[in-house]
């Protein structure tokens, strides 16, 4: 394929490109791009991707490979220029640099491109790359949060409101609700800017956001619930992981603390700090109820609670009912979502929900189908249902919901202007 062809949007399908002053000075890059993506890819002198950049069909490729040398570092500019029109367009950008100074990469780095390898290639290196392209980025979310959410958005910014679930009968999904109503929220707008939505996990003990999310879980988080008192923007910051530039995450501590590790003020704390940098806070809960239940409770504009259709959910939320009204907290926060629902063509299993609302005093007014094995599935592999079976049955019913909360917030903050 010819930068010509490519020029003319030749109708042949292409994944990547490469720019350089001349590819036939890298050519071991020629032939591992042709091992990676056959025919699919094209070559472009700097001012040819300076001409291509400028159509709008240039988004439809995936990356492009910048290669330079030490002959090119007088060309800094221009070829930041590049970067940056390959961000815009939403291009991915590996830079292949044969002697190039560390101050240069480092320039070139910053500027947002997600990888560089040295030339002469290493072995099977383009080939990583390219899979680490296609991975969700997950880096701590400092400069995420300082550069990708200016306060205020345009959703509320420093008041941003508590969602947490709660799984009143242990393994009835909320973590899984979690993880992906967080997800959906994190990329629920078409175009413009995104609301900012922290994910966090109070599972002291077996907190598994980090699993259902591939995070590695961070010391820093210890440290920091353990001395709330202390807290300040850049400690809650440094506790942070990011999830795909998207989403920011507090996992639970490495290792396994007691539930009493943290108390309510500590807890409120924390809420306090979330709701000042984030639109959407997600808590999961543990499914024991401790001392600061009550205190995100409190904080919470609703409390969800995913139940099953049996007996085992049944009596759990009498108790809860029970307990809340004797401390007289708000037991109308609670929203129940009905998990792993029957189908909707199961009337006796629409009788038994019935039954069960009406002897619970309660309305099941969200239902989650079940999902089957792609949920568990993606569990394992640590993807949000939306980036790995976006056609799930459970994902587009998360998606509903996450869409209702969001137009709902949407409405109430513009009402308040
Ligand atoms: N609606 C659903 N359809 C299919 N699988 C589900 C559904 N909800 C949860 N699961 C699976 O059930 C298991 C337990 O869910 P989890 O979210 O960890 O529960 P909890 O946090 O309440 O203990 C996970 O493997 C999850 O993938
Ligand atoms: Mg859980």
């Amino acid at each position: 394929m010819t930068s010509e062809a490519l020029l003319q949007n030749d109708p042949a399908p292409l994944v990547a490109c490469t720019i350089s002053r001349d590819v036939q000075n890298f050519d071991l890059l020629i032939e591992d791009m042709e091992t990676e993506l056959g025919e699919a890819w094209g070559d472009l002198s700097f001012e040819d991707a300076r001409q291509f950049f400028r159509q709008p069909e240039s988004g439809g490729l995936k990356f492009v490979a910048i290669a330079l040398d030490q002959e090119d570092e007088s060309l800094l500019a221009m070829i930041a220029d590049l970067i940056k029109s390959a961000k815009v367009q939403g291009i991915k950008v590996i830079l292949i640099a044969d002697e190039v100074s560390p101050m240069a990469l480092h320039q070139l780095l910053q500027l947002g491109a997600e990888d560089f390898i040295p030339y002469p290639l290493p072995e099977q290196a383009l080939h990583e790359a390219i899979e680490r392209l296609n991975a969700p980025r997950k880096v701590p979310a400092v400069d995420f949060i300082d550069t990708a959410s200016p306060a205020p958005s345009k959703h509320g910014g420093a008041n941003g409101i508590v969602l947490p679930v709660h799984s009143i009968a242990g393994g009835t999904g909320a973590t899984t609700i979690a993880v992906n109503l967080a997800w959906e929220l994190a990329t629920i707008e078409k175009k413009g800017p995104q609301p900012r939505v922290l994910l966090i996990d109070l599972n002291l003990q077996f907190g598994s956001v980090s699993t259902y999310l591939d995070l590695p879980r961070r010391e820093a988080v210890y440290e920091l619930l353990s001395s709330t008192e202390s807290m300040d923007d850049d400690v809650f910051k440094g506790a942070l992981m990011n999830f795909n530039d998207k989403l920011s995450v507090l996992t639970a501590p490495t290792e396994v603390l007691p539930l009493d590790f943290i108390e309510p003020v500590d807890v409120e704390r924390l809420l306090d700090k979330a709701r000042a940098h984030f639109d959407y806070v997600i808590v999961d809960m543990p499914t024991t109820l401790v001392a600061w239940t009550e205190t995100v409770l409190n904080a919470a504009e609703f409390y969800f609670a995913p139940i099953e259709l049996d007996l085992r959910s049944a009596q759990n939320i009498l108790r809860l009912r029970n307990a809340l009204r004797a401390e007289e907290l708000p037991f109308e926060k609670m929203r129940f979502l009905l998990n792993r629902a029957p189908k909707g063509m199961d009337l006796s299993a629409k009788a038994r929900i019935k039954r069960m609302a009406e002897n619970l005093e309660i309305a099941i007014e969200v239902q989650f189908p079940d999902g089957g094995r792609p949920v568990r599935e993606a569990c394992d592999q640590g993807m949000p249902l939306g980036l790995e079976a976006t056609k799930n049955p459970l994902r587009k019913e998360i998606q509903k919901l996450a869409a209702s909360l969001h137009a709902r917030q949407t409405e109430q903050l513009e009402a308040a202007q």
